[in-house]
């Protein structure tokens, strides 16, 4: 039997909790630190089945047993980090995105220090490893449509978050719809070479004091000459909506919401079904610890990562393009190269 990667999380926030309890059901993980600026003496009884709960990560990178570590920590914090794991020779899962503020020139070199440093870096784009998404992935590999030619996500949070996790973890287009443009280029096969959004406070108009929108509709043109559609809200009243389309030359692939149950009623008054799972955690269970499994599959069997650090850049160009669209009012032409 290969041996358990012996890992330390990094931030146990909202995301980091959630890390927390899949990496506790995984197998292949022995989870020896947690780690987060906010740790003291009740952390360690919280987590007292945990041998190490510490405050500064550095004291995860020193210890020379650990393997790997999960990166949940706020997004400004994430470059430094990722960094330090690396010239520490510690494999990395990193949360997306790679970055609010770093240039494209710094991520190249913090890339150029994972590669010399020979440790994988696979980054948080969950949805790439969804059942449902991954399904629709595979199918389009397979030929099933033919020539994509349309993608498009509809992708609804169910409440407004505040607007102090707001300003750690980056407003919607850093957030929320970097998952879309992420999935929308991955099922494409294709670079996004210009992105034209709307943006607007239709639920919260407080959310401009932090210069964030909670409504977004945004066209993409992919260099292979394909479109991409996206919507996205803060606010669904009837749950966590996720859904992908993707439209090809011979066909068309959709994936509905989930549900807790598949059961429909039809009466003389009305139909019904249940409403979207709720939240994120409950929605993308399976890809969050689907995600993580693949990860460590990459480490002890040297296999390529399912969402590296170019896919970060190009992410995050294409939300940067989105933020600045919508601020402007204009389309936005995107780099489509990038060297490490
Ligand atoms: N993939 C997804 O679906 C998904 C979902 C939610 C959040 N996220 C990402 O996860 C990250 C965290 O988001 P969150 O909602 O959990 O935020 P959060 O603010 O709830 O948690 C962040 C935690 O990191 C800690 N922290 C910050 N800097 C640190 C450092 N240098 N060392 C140790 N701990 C540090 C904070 O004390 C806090 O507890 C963000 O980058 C966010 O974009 C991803």
């Amino acid at each position: 039997m290969t041996k358990k990667l012996k890992m330390g999380l990094i931030g146990v926030g909202r995301q980091g909790s959630n890390h927390y309890n899949n990496l506790l059901s995984i197998n292949q993980v022995d989870l020896q630190y947690i780690c987060d600026l906010k740790v003291d003496q009740s952390w360690k009884e919280k987590y007292s089945n945990i041998p190490h709960v510490v405050k500064d990560y550095h004291e995860i990178l020193e210890d020379p047993s650990i393997d790997a570590v999960l990166i949940a920590t706020s997004t400004d914090a994430h470059a430094q980090v990722v960094l330090d794991a690396a010239k520490a020779k510690k494999h990395i899962f990193c949360e997306k995105p790679f970055s609010l503020t770093v240039s494209d020139g710094e991520i190249a070199n913090i890339l150029r220090t994972v590669k010399e440093n020979n440790v994988k870096l696979q980054m948080g784009f969950n949805r790439r490893m969804d059942p449902q998404f991954r399904d629709i992935y595979k199918q389009i590999q397979d030929g099933n449509i033919g020539t994509p030619q349309v993608v498009k996500t509809t992708s609804r949070d169910p409440f407004v978050l505040k607007k102090e996790l707001i300003q750690r973890i980056g407003t919607l287009p850093y957030d929320f719809t970097i998952h879309d443009l992420d999935l929308a280029r991955y099922m494409m096969g294709s670079n996004i070479k210009e992105i034209y959004a709307k943006g607007g406070t239709l639920i919260d108009p407080t959310l401009k004091s932090i210069g964030d929108v909670d409504t977004i509709a945004l066209v993409l043109e992919f260099e292979n000459g394909a479109f991409g559609l996206i919507d996205n809200s803060r606010q669904a009243v009837f749950g966590y909506d996720q859904r992908l389309e993707v439209f090809g030359s011979e066909g068309m692939l959709k994936a509905e919401n989930v549900s807790k149950s598949t059961v429909e009623l039809y009466n003389s008054t009305s139909e019904s079904k249940k409403n979207p799972l709720p939240i994120f955690n409950e929605r993308y269970h399976e890809a969050y610890v689907d995600e993580v499994k693949s990860f460590i599959n990459s480490v002890q069997n040297d296999a390529p990562v399912v969402a590296d650090g170019v896919d970060a850049v190009f992410a995050q160009r294409a939300a940067i393009a989105t933020d600045e669209s919508i601020k402007t009012g204009k389309p936005v032409k995107l780099d489509t190269e990038f060297e490490v």
